[in-house]
């Protein structure tokens, strides 16, 4: 498995004239070796590929990664100068890097180690190309953390009552995922009530839940690396027509926007669908983000759907389709799920009920 992936760099290396490529994304090193800890880098060669590691990961370093990739500790230096080091040793002298990783700092710290006679070449999302279509294995671990988020959010919802706060509801969902198996949530929990439903991105507060409020809720889970998000939104008391209308809009351009995904359309088309749909209801200038992203080994793994997104869909990319309304002063509605590009169309890969529930 590794091996295919250190040869997908390889071509990329043969295309851009490059005979090493300094890996140094965490995400990235652990697609290319299996290496689960927090600190190293691979240098990737036309014939060798090696793993970086200093001695807290001698021996996690040894046993995660085998399948074409050779550990070696090092010390007293920094993991770009034990880098450079080892590319003067193995004399390669054109270089690439992930520009989008490497700091300022970290480049010139590796310039001084490689010296003049070693040409480094900025590299963008080489790596995160190859991930963005996943294998059988890894589409099986999504799918496990999709359970996962789904299940949470069967079990949350029937302890939900008016007078809980948000934190509350935040830890309910952190707990129950654990519960279930995830190593740890993907990114932080958003429970948000009320007009604080309205910020796409709010932070849990001590606010409690009263009746006439949307109460959105996105959360995912991390098992063995992988990761699911999920939105839902639910209501607290007897909503009003406008509650409804706002709801069903988000749920109708949701639905729309799933059913239009199939290889060979592209990231713009099916962000059009929604954006498109949701502006015809009037609500155009309440829906601020992007549809959505692609998710992985991250949460946000790559270009997804968006105004400006160019990616052309292929069967194995696993993407968010995650249209929202927020309005100000009054709340929102987002409903989030993740969705496996198939040869034939597209499967859904949560599936917690979306019907507008009530509490
Ligand atoms: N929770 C982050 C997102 O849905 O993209
Ligand atoms: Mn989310
Ligand atoms: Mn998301």
């Amino acid at each position: 498995m590794h091996r295919a992936r250190l040869n997908g760099i390889r071509k990329v290396m043969s295309e851009r004239g490059l005979n090493a490529f300094l890996v140094t994304n965490m995400s990235n090193v652990f697609y290319l070796s299996g290496f689960t800890g927090s600190t190293a880098a691979v240098v990737v060669t036309s014939e060798a590929a090696y793993i970086l590691v200093d001695p807290r990961y001698s021996i996690q370093a040894r046993m995660e990664c085998g399948d074409g990739i050779e550990a070696r500790d090092y010390t007293s230096v920094s993991t770009v100068e034990a880098a450079g080091q080892l590319i003067n040793e193995l004399k390669s002298d054109v270089v690439g890097y992930e520009s989008e990783n490497l700091t300022v700092a970290s480049l010139r710290r590796l310039r001084r180690t490689t010296g003049a006679q070693v040409k480094l070449r900025s590299t963008v999302g080489k790596v995160e190309m190859l991930r963005s279509v996943k294998d059988a294995h890894e589409i099986a671990l999504i799918k496990h953390a999709c359970g996962i988020v789904d299940s949470t959010f069967d079990i949350i919802v029937r302890e939900i009552k008016p007078g809980m706060t948000e934190s509350e509801i935040a830890l309910l969902i952190d707990s129950t995922m654990r519960r279930l198996g995830a190593a740890h949530e993907g990114f932080s929990t958003i429970a948000a009530a009320g007009i604080n439903s309205a910020c796409p991105h709010h932070s849990p507060v001590d606010a409690a839940l009263s009746d006439g409020q949307f109460l959105k809720m996105d959360f995912g889970a991390e098992y063995q690396r992988y990761n699911s998000d999920i939105t839902r939104t639910i209501f607290i008391g007897k909503p009003t027509d406008k509650h409804r209308e706002v709801y069903q809009v988000v749920l109708n351009a949701q639905m729309k926007a799933i059913e239009a995904i199939a290889p060979g359309k592209t990231g713009r088309e099916i962000d059009a669908v929604a954006r498109e749909y949701i502006a015809s209801c009037g609500y155009g200038e309440n829906f601020s983000h992007s549809l959505g992203h692609a998710l992985g080994i991250d949460v946000h793994d790559g270009p997804g759907f968006s105004k400006s997104s160019n990616i052309v869909l292929e069967p194995g990319m696993v993407i968010t389709v995650e249209p929202g309304i927020y309005i100000e002063g009054w709340g929102g509605v987002r409903i989030e799920d993740d969705v496996l590009v198939t040869d034939t169309g597209h499967e859904t890969l949560t599936t917690a009920d979306k019907r507008l529930i009530r509490k």
